[in-house]
């Protein structure tokens, strides 16, 4: 019998720390993820470029082009669709970005 205790979501930051547009890192359980904000729809990605497997971002916090619209990796300009994570231009374009599923409840943001 699966305890279901050991599955409890857990909060990533709170909804008034995600500028929006915009986008934020964190370091959850060792793992490197970012969250990318547009209005209500936020989504949650693996930091890690399909390119070349290392962080998309340079400056911290940054992880959208100039026009806070796609994701962008620093290191050789992939862009990414942040509602599916697909590479749509760069090294990598046809690859996608690993999600890991999120939801929005009491003004936080939640990992599934
Ligand atoms: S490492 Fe991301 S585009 Fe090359």
């Amino acid at each position: 019998m699966i305890n279901d205790d050991n599955f409890l979501p857990t909060p990533l930051c709170s909804m008034e720390a995600l500028p929006d547009p915009g986008s934020k890192g964190f370091v959850h359980q060792g793992q490197a993820l970012f969250a990318v904000r547009q209005g209500q729809q936020v989504f949650v990605y693996e930091n890690r470029c399909p390119h070349r497997g290392i962080p998309l971002e340079w400056v911290p916090d940054q992880f959208l082009d100039s026009s806070q619209r796609l994701i962008q990796c620093a290191t050789h300009g992939a862009l990414f669709l942040p509602e599916s994570g697909e590479c749509v231009a760069g090294p990598c374009a046809g690859d996608y970005l690993k999600a890991r599923p999120c939801h929005i409840s009491n003004g936080h943001l939640w990992l599934d």
